[in-house]
């Protein structure tokens, strides 16, 4: 075994996962950003060891403003779809977002031995939902719905907000067939609950959690600005607090992400639970390559405590397999305050 990871021996631990049903050769897992919607990048993902490529999300927003034109030029609803998508070229007069990200599904498919995750952006069930077929249609070998959303109408119940998420997925699992996973922010205030709920609307999977961003005052202008912040490893307790939980009680597969920066960070996620971990922010900043770096740190650490593989050690932090349960709730918070000392 060596410690730059680069060459595998026979004793190498067995690295593979199975997510969503596939199986991957690796935990970690290049998640939705602008370095997995660049195809100049993805040999090098695969290269570094990414057990998948989540590519970046097509969003509701934009299916809604050029469906029109998309639709009048391919005549949706026609099996024919996926034969379509290679007159691609002669369709360079139609600047239509959704048929670009189609094809960078279908181009992905090509170039990538490893599996393609699409992503769909969204947030109320409609006619945009149809797109997870065409995703599929494109080539994608599972969908990531992104449910992202900044519920602002005090009206509207939580209860309410929910059903219109199950609905909603519900419509995407009823356009495809290839495995479908949920990407979730962490404020629900019966999270165990409404993942079941979802589990039980068709998802195959649970990806915790979205990072949401947040507006920022410019004290100089006063405007209110969106600014994006990469995140910090601190970030991955609250996923990984959540998937030791959520590990005891659904089926679903679970992938960790926010905060994912190095070997540990994921391995940890792994321990508690995931089935793999996903990292942004880290591979912008350090690029690709930094996914080989991570996995030959877990590799390390699991040939020095001699684990085999990592179906092995999944789950075995998770909160159904530690001696103290509560160290998962709130008899935790109590004694971590009493516990501070100046
Ligand atoms: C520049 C940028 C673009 C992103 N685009 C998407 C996207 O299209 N769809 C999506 O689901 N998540 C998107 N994300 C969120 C990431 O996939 C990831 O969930 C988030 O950055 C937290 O993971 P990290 O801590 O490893 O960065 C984006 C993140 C960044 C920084």
């Amino acid at each position: 075994m060596t410690h730059n990871g680069t060459t595998l021996d026979t004793t190498s631990p067995d690295m593979s996962t199975k997510y969503l049903g596939l199986q991957l050769r690796s935990p970690i897992v290049a998640s939705a950003s602008p370095l997995t919607g660049d195809s100049d990048q993805w040999e090098r993902i695969e290269q570094a060891g990414a057990g998948a490529l989540v590519l970046p999300s097509l969003f509701e927003e934009q299916i809604e403003h050029d469906a029109f034109a998309l639709d009048s030029t391919l005549n949706f609803g026609t099996d024919a779809f996926s034969e379509s998508l290679s007159y691609f070229p002669e369709m360079e007069n139609y600047d239509t977002g959704p048929a670009r990200h189609l094809a960078l599904v279908e181009l992905a498919r090509q170039r990538l031995t490893i599996p393609v995750i699409a992503s769909l952006n969204g947030t109320s069930p409609g006619g945009w939902v149809k797109y997870a077929g065409y995703l599929q249609d494109a080539g994608a070998q599972a969908i990531e719905l992104n449910i992202y959303d900044v519920i602002v109408d005090p009206h509207r119940s939580s209860a309410d907000v929910e059903r219109a998420y199950v609905e909603l997925v519900e419509e995407v699992r009823a356009e495809v067939k290839v495995p479908l996973a949920v990407k979730l922010g962490p404020w629900f205030s019966s999270l165990g609950h409404f993942a079941l709920a979802l589990e039980a609307a068709g998802a195959d999977g649970l990806v915790l959690f979205n990072r949401l961003y947040q507006p920022d005052i410019d004290l100089d202008t006063l405007d209110v600005k969106p600014r994006l912040q990469l995140s910090t490893s601190a970030e991955a307790r609250l996923p990984l607090h959540w998937i030791g939980i959520l590990r005891g009680f659904t089926k679903c597969s679970l992938a960790g992400t926010t905060g994912v920066h190095d070997g540990a960070d994921a391995l940890k996620l792994l321990l508690a639970g995931a089935d793999v971990a996903m990292t942004t922010s880290a591979l912008l900043r350090h690029g690709p390559g930094h996914i080989e770096t991570m996995l030959s740190w877990i590799r390390t650490w699991m040939t020095e405590r001699e684990y085999d593989s990592i179906e092995q050690l999944k789950g075995s932090v998770s909160q159904r397999n530690v001696p103290d349960p509560q160290v998962y709730e709130r008899a935790n918070y109590y004694q971590v305050l009493q516990s501070w000392r100046h």
